[in-house]
Parts: C-alpha cells; sequence; structure tokens
C-alpha cells in the first residue's frame, strides 16, 4: 500500500467549528504519523514570489487567494493550490497538533501528539505580523490571541493589541 492509500483512511474533511470546511481524524492516530502528504506544484522561488504577491492582492480585493505555498528547500517551493491536495483544508491553530515537515524530498503533515478520533487536524500557519488584521483566527485555543500569527510573533501582537486597546479607552 503506497503512503497516499495509507493516509487516506487516517482523515475525513467535513465542515469545521474554526471555518468551512477542516480535516477530521478518522481514527486514533499516534505521534509522528506521516497524516498526508501536502502536494502540488513544484515551483522556482522566482514564480513562488510572483504567486504569494498576486494571491496576497486577491485576498485583499475580495476576500479569496489564500496562500498554499510551502518551502521545499533552497530552489523550491510547492503551491499546493491544486486541487488533489487534500491537506490545503486543514485550518490554522494557536495550539496545533500537527506540522509540516520536508521528508525526503516531500512535505507531510506529521502529528505532534496523540490525535483522538474526531479531533480536527490543525497546524500553525506561520504568518508574520504584518497584515494580521487580515486574519481573524477562530481556532478557539486558550493561547489563541485572536489573529493567525506565528507563535513567535504572539507575545508582540498581544502587546500592540493592549496598547490598541489603552488608546481606544482613552478616547471614549
Ligand atoms: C488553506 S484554507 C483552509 C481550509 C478552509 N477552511 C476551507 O474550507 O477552504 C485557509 C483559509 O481558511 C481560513 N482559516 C483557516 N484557519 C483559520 C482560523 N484558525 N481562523 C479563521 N479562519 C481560518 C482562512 O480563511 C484561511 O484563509
Ligand atoms: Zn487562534
Amino acid at each position: 500500500m503506497g503512503n497516499k492509500e495509507q493516509s487516506r483512511v487516517m482523515y475525513d474533511i467535513r465542515e469545521s467549528g474554526i471555518h468551512n470546511r477542516g480535516m477530521f481524524a478518522r481514527e486514533r492516530i499516534k505521534k509522528n504519523s506521516l497524516v498526508v502528504e501536502y502536494i502540488g506544484e513544484k515551483i522556482s522561488k522566482k514564480e513562488s514570489e510572483r504567486r504569494g504577491i498576486e494571491r496576497m492582492e486577491e485576498a485583499r480585493r475580495d476576500g479569496g487567494g489564500a496562500v498554499y505555498i510551502f518551502e521545499l528547500n533552497k530552489r523550491f517551493d510547492i503551491d499546493g493550490n491544486v486541487p488533489e491536495n487534500e491537506a490545503r483544508l486543514i485550518n490554522h491553530s494557536c495550539s496545533p497538533n500537527c506540522e509540516p515537515r520536508v521528508i525526503n524530498g516531500q512535505i507531510w503533515i506529521v502529528s505532534l501528539e496523540v490525535i483522538e478520533t474526531g479531533d480536527e487536524l490543525t497546524y500553525d500557519y506561520g504568518y508574520d505580523l504584518e497584515h494580521f488584521l487580515e486574519h481573524p483566527c477562530r481556532c478557539g485555543s486558550k493561547k489563541c490571541v485572536g489573529y493567525i500569527v506565528r507563535t513567535d510573533k504572539r507575545g508582540k501582537l498581544k502587546r500592540i493589541l493592549k496598547q490598541h486597546r489603552k488608546r481606544e479607552k482613552k478616547k471614549r
């Protein structure tokens, strides 16, 4: 049985409380399992940059155009915006139970802990602070700061939001 067939039985895709559709554990998943391969088109860094800018502009215009590009190595990225890439349906969480890893030239979504049947699979989208207001987070985790921002930037964002609330209070 190939990896793709094997991973198929590990998850279901259905409506998510976080956003639209998401990926859920069909069975108990052990820590460090290769849950699903993040497949897509292999593109150069130059093309990746062009598509990244284009999709961000689309997102700003109409709220669509999510970016599905992952770093594969120093020369190439993977654009996962292809219908056969089911891993693109995984939502972000500020307390993720999975993470993307490059393994033997492929990108895999790997479990960080034991995941119980029915739990939603998530990873940290790793977004930078820039334009954080455009990415409100509804992951529901205790660690959530309300916006999709990568772990090491959350402290800084908390401080920015605190100052913002203080300023708003003074205005009233
Ligand atoms: C790669 S898609 C994930 C699949 C998406 N739920 C769907 O059904 O198409 C990325 C988009 O999902 C939404 N999303 C993912 N995680 C989210 C979260 N924690 N909070 C709010 N929206 C989220 C955002 O709109 C994001 O641009
Ligand atoms: Zn969150």
